[in-house]
């Protein structure tokens, strides 16, 4: 099994992400961090651990993180998210409590704890994991890989050209694109694509299991995007997207995720570009380089397309059936 620590801020699509990652017989869940993003962090603390318990996840350990950004002050999602952050589905409190240690403490933990190099998927703004890897480096020599769910190569959504988790705190992101590992982005170009029919979203909700019942409560209440005619992917209105829980399908099934090795810079200016993540598709270097140098840029896999059908059905075969 792969050992992989999912840091989040739950978050609807991050606790279908959590869903995903306790059941799928390949993946071992080491881990859970918290980071301040969709709500605050208590909020995602309690929500991750009501999501954990639901899915019968015994007792991964859960750990508290940064409460802010490094620079900027929080600014949550709850329009997207409810106002717990997770849909505001009136779910239970967690009988159990966050672990001792705070999130970054957890993380060094964990991954030089494991016998086999560890895959981290981040789905949230990257404070503690830009945090972590400036307060032990020595992480990386049993980091795998870092797939992570943030940026986009075309539109953003917090801004034009900015994707939340970048936007949210795009210092963390720029040291994390510089962590000297391989990086995955699974960005919103193929994160907004991958959405479950209406029609199994359904059945999820009547199901009599817990967990996948939960599923099917997150994914109706998640949003199907992208949607010009503004009544769901033709014109199916109960059909939700699997955001962040994607990013985990590509680390437990990779060869559904079509990536390129492209150089990816986050812009930290000031101003309508704040927090974008530029990537470099040009087939050769131009003018800029020519005349001003090469600038050193991190080499990411960016995620260009997605089997969409193959991760619904992974998806659906590994939470929704029993
Ligand atoms: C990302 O931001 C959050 O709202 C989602 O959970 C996802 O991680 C999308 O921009
Ligand atoms: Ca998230």
């Amino acid at each position: 099994r792969i050992p992989v620590i999912i840091d989040c801020d739950t978050g609807v699509d991050d606790a279908l992400a959590l869903l995903f990652a306790v059941r799928h017989p390949g993946l071992e869940l080491r881990a859970v961090t918290c980071v301040a993003g969709n709500t605050d962090v208590d909020g995602v603390v309690r929500n991750t651990l009501t999501v954990l318990e639901q899915a019968g996840a015994g007792d991964v350990p859960v750990a508290r993180g940064a409460e802010r950004p490094l620079i900027e002050a929080a600014r949550s999602a709850r329009h997207v998210h409810g106002a717990d952050g997770m849909g505001d589905l009136g779910l239970p409190a967690p009988s159990r409590r966050p672990a001792d240690v705070d999130a970054v403490t957890l993380l060094r933990r964990e991954i030089l704890g494991s016998p086999r190099p560890v895959t981290l998927i981040p789905t949230a703004p990257l404070t503690n994991i830009a945090l972590l890897l400036r307060i032990h480096p020595e992480v990386t020599r049993n980091i795998e890989r870092i797939v992570f769910m943030g940026g986009a190569v075309a539109t953003g959504n917090a801004t034009p050209v900015a994707e939340f988790n970048v936007w949210h705190d795009p210092e963390a992101a720029a040291v994390l694109l510089t962590a000297g590992v391989p990086i995955t982005m699974y960005g919103l170009d193929v994160f907004q694509r991958v959405v479950v029919p209406g029609e199994e979203v359904r059945r999820l909700r009547a199901s009599a299991e817990p967990g996948a019942r939960l599923a099917g409560e997150l994914l109706a209440h998640r949003p199907a995007a992208p949607d010009p005619d503004g009544d769901g992917p033709d014109g199916d209105d109960s059909a939700g997207g699997l955001g962040d829980a994607g990013a985990v399908c590509a680390v437990a099934d990779p060869g559904g995720l079509t990536t390129r090795l492209l150089p990816v810079e986050v812009s930290l200016a000031p101003g309508p570009t704040r927090g974008q993540t530029v990537v470099d598709r040009r087939p050769r270097p131009g003018e800029a380089e020519i005349h001003g140098g090469a600038r050193e840029q991190a080499l990411v896999d960016v995620g260009l397309d997605v089997d969409v059908e193959r991760y619904v059905e992974l998806y659906l075969e590994t939470v929704g059936r029993p």
